[in-house]
């Protein structure tokens, strides 16, 4: 193969939405050579932060279903602000704060 930046990158978005944990990869190459960029399209998420919407309406245009078809990672902050727009949820983590600041409370809510 010899790939364009782009096209690299699509190669690397597409070995990242195949793999399945646990997969260990290792990449080899001069300086320089698009090992970093690599990772990083294998690494790739639709990350959405639904924080600013003002109403659920507006999630409707957020291309969710378009993501979900391409099998990509999704990862929703505030998806209860998308109300029946946002996918349904494989997992829901709920974050909160804990006594010692330095420290977090996590918690997987239940889901239907
Ligand atoms: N076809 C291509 N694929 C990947 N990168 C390309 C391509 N053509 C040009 N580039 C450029 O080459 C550089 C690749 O840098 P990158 O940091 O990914 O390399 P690396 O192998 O991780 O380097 P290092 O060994 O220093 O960590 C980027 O600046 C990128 O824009
Ligand atoms: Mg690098």
């Amino acid at each position: 193969m010899r790939l364009s930046a782009s096209e690299l990158s699509r190669f690397g978005e597409e070995l990242g939405r195949s793999l399945k944990a646990p997969a260990v990869i290792g990449l080899s190459g001069e300086l320089g050579t698009g090992k970093t960029t690599l990772i990083q399209a294998i690494c790739r998420v639709y990350h959405v932060d639904c924080y600013r919407l003002r109403h659920a309406d507006e999630a409707r245009d957020l291309g969710f279903d378009d993501m979900i078809r391409e099998h990509a990672i999704v990862l929703i902050e505030w998806p209860e602000r998308a109300g029946a727009w946002a996918p349904p949820l494989d997992r829901h983590f709920q974050l909160s704060y804990d006594d010692d600041p330095r420290r977090r409370v996590v918690k997987e809510l239940a889901h239907a």
